[in-house]
C-alpha cells in the first residue's frame, strides 16, 4: 500500500521514522512543503490551500492513504480534506491525552505552533480530556526555524529554551507534549537541559506513536513486532535500501546527494531522540 505523508517541512519525518519502525510493509511518499514552511505563521486559508494542493499531488502519485504529519495543518485542514477526498486521511493532534492519563501526572506543558494553540480543535480536545485546568500552552515557533536549518543544540537553541521555560514552575510539570512534529528533533537538548535544571522526571510525549497506530488501524496494516533495532544510517544509499521511500520538497523529488544526505542526517537526529523516550 502506498501512503503519502506530508508536513510543512521536515518535521513530518518524525512520523515517517516511526512508521519505518512499526509499519515497514507500506510504501511511503514523503512531502515536505519547503516553499511554504512555517505554516505556524500563516493564515488558515493559506494552510488549507497548501494542504489541499499537496493532497492532490500525493493522490496523483498513487497514494492510497494520506497522513497529515503536521499538527498545524491537521487542526486547520483535516476536516475539509476528508469532505473533499474519498481516501482515508489520518490527522494528528498534540498527545495531550496520554500526558494527562499518565499515573501521578501533574501539570502538562503543551508546546506547539501559534496556529495549533489558537485553533478550536485543541480547545475541544482539552475540554474532552478535562485538561483545561491542568495544562499550560507554550508556542515554540523558533524551533521550526532552527530545525529547518539543522540547528539542534546550538547556544541560540539553548538560550531560547531557557527563556521560554523561565516563566513556568517546572516542579509542577510532569510532562511536556511535543505538539508539533518539528519539535522531536530537540528531544536530546531538551532532556539535557531539563536534567540540568533538576527535572529528570519530566517526560516528553509526542504524537507520532499514536499516529502510526492510527495509520495501521485505518489502513488495515499489521504493526510489526517491536525490536527492529536502531534506525541509524551511515549513508543515504543505506537509508534508501533499508527503507525505500520517495521524498519530495514542495513537488521536487529529492534525488541529489545533498538533499538525500540532509534527509539521512535528519533521520539520525530523530533516532538520537529515541534514547530519551
Ligand atoms: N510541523 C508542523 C506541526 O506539526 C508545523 C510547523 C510549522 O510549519 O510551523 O505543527
Amino acid at each position: 500500500m502506498k501512503i503519502g505523508i506530508f508536513d510543512s517541512g521536515i518535521g513530518g519525518l518524525s512520523v515517517l521514522h516511526e512508521a519505518f519502525r512499526h509499519l515497514s510493509d507500506a510504501e511511503y511518499i514523503f512531502y515536505a512543503d519547503e516553499d511554504h514552511v512555517p505554516y505556524g505563521e500563516k493564515t488558515e486559508a493559506q494552510i488549507y490551500s497548501y494542504a489541499d494542493e499537496i493532497t492532490r499531488f500525493l493522490v496523483q502519485q498513487g497514494a492510497e492513504g494520506i497522513v497529515i504529519a503536521c499538527n498545524t495543518a491537521s487542526a486547520v485542514a483535516a476536516k475539509r480534506l476528508r469532505e473533499k477526498y474519498s481516501l482515508p486521511i489520518v490527522a494528528m493532534e498534540p498527545a495531550v491525552k496520554p500526558a494527562l492519563e499518565e499515573e501521578g501526572s501533574k501539570r502538562v506543558l503543551v508546546m506547539a505552533t501559534k496556529v495549533t494553540l489558537r485553533e478550536q480543535k485543541l480547545r475541544d480536545l482539552l475540554k474532552k480530556e478535562h485538561g483545561e485546568e491542568r495544562t499550560d500552552l507554550l508556542a515554540m515557533s523558533r524551533f521550526v526555524t532552527f530545525a529547518e536549518r539543522e540547528e539542534f543544540d546550538s547556544r541560540a537553541v539553548k538560550d531560547y529554551i531557557a527563556s521560554q521555560l523561565a516563566p513556568f514552575d517546572l516542579g509542577q510539570v510532569s510532562s511536556i507534549v511535543l505538539g508539533c512534529t518539528h519539535f522531536n528533533y530537540f528531544r536530546p537538548v531538551l532532556r539535557e537541559m531539563l536534567d540540568k535544571m533538576g527535572h529528570p522526571e519530566i517526560e516528553m510525549i509526542d504524537g507520532a506513536p499514536g499516529t502510526v497506530r492510527r495509520i495501521a488501524d485505518l489502513l488495515h496494516l499489521p504493526l510489526d513486532a517491536p525490536g527492529c533495532g536502531a534506525i541509524f544510517f551511515s549513508s543515504y544509499q543505506e537509508m534508501l535500501e533499508r527503507f525505500p521511500a520517495k521524498y519530495y520538497f514542495s513537488g521536487r523529488e529529492a534525488v541529489g546527494e545533498k538533499d538525500l544526505a540532509h534527509l539521512m542526517h535528519l533521520h539520525n537526529q530523530l533516532e538520537k531522540g529515541e534514547a530519551y523516550k
